[in-house]
């Protein structure tokens, strides 16, 4: 497997920016990407196993959708061995999912595992105990994202437990433009240049829709959810948990 690189995939003048894809050229940084572009990943990641610990049942599934590398897997599994639970692993890039799998043979697991090249969009949940979308709801059109929290609504198990990461947008806009802000001052903290933080935000726009939290909400009340709340938020990315 080949050593995790350094992003500098924005780092020089692109003329035209071309629309951000999960490519192989976005495998090969993807964890030195993602670390310095999403505040608090860390965080999240590790309480995920923490609620995996929690939540995740004897014999049910517990779904990762948008896998990317497996990082919540990876974290998840080390919190459910001897349940007999399935993790389920699910990316729509080819790119993405062949590295997650090299990647989680490197790091052997009792926990059944499987890995789906799919739309999460497509996919069957049931049995589920836990649903995690770490940073993935955000890449799913808009029209296409209650139909998803509905099926994931009705495949978790009575007392289940659905994860939602993402990236915020605020209102009104002066609030939107300090939360930006404070975000792109920590990429700059993090090494990455105004050229390469202008242009990933070129990049990714249209293809990353953040909603506001309230969207959220309401959205997961919609659904069915009794409870929801978010248990962590630096500046504008932010971590739920909802409950059946
Ligand atoms: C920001 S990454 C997720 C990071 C990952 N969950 C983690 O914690 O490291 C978003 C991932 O979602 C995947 N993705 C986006 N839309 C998808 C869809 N409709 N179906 C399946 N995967 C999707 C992308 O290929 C990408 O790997």
């Amino acid at each position: 497997m080949s050593e995790p690189k350094q992003d500098n995939l924005f780092a020089n003048p692109l003329g035209n920016v071309p629309g951000f894809v999960f490519d192989q050229a976005v495998v090969d940084v993807f964890p030195d990407m993602i670390r310095r572009s999403v505040p608090g990943y860390q965080t999240i990641l590790s309480h995920c196993g923490a609620l995996a610990s929690r939540y995740v049942k004897p014999e049910t599934h517990c779904y990762d959708l948008g896998c990317s590398l497996g990082a919540s897997t990876l974290a998840i599994r080390a919190n459910i061995e001897g349940r007999d639970a399935t993790m389920v692993a699910v990316d729509n890039s080819a790119a993405m999912l062949g590295r997650c799998k090299t990647i989680l043979e490197s790091s052997p697991s009792k926990v059944n595992t499987q890995l789906i090249n799919a739309d999460i969009c497509d996919i069957d949940i049931s049995n589920a105990s836990l649903v995690v979308m770490n940073f993935t709801l955000q890449f799913v059109p808009l029209d296409k994202r209650l139909a998803l929290l509905e099926k994931i609504y009705r495949g978790l198990n009575p007392g289940g437990c659905l994860i939602i990461s993402e990236k915020l947008c605020f209102e009104p806009e002066s609030l939107n433009s300090l939360l930006s802000d404070l975000h792109h001052q920590f990429k700059r903290a993090q090494g990455y240049s105004d050229l390469e933080i202008s242009q990933k935000r070129d990049s990714i726009e249209n293809v990353l829709v953040p909603e506001t939290l309230e969207t959220h909400i309401q959205r997961l009340r919609t659904c069915g959810f009794h409870s929801s709340s978010p248990w962590f938020q630096c500046f504008n990315f932010c971590s739920l948990v909802a409950f059946k």
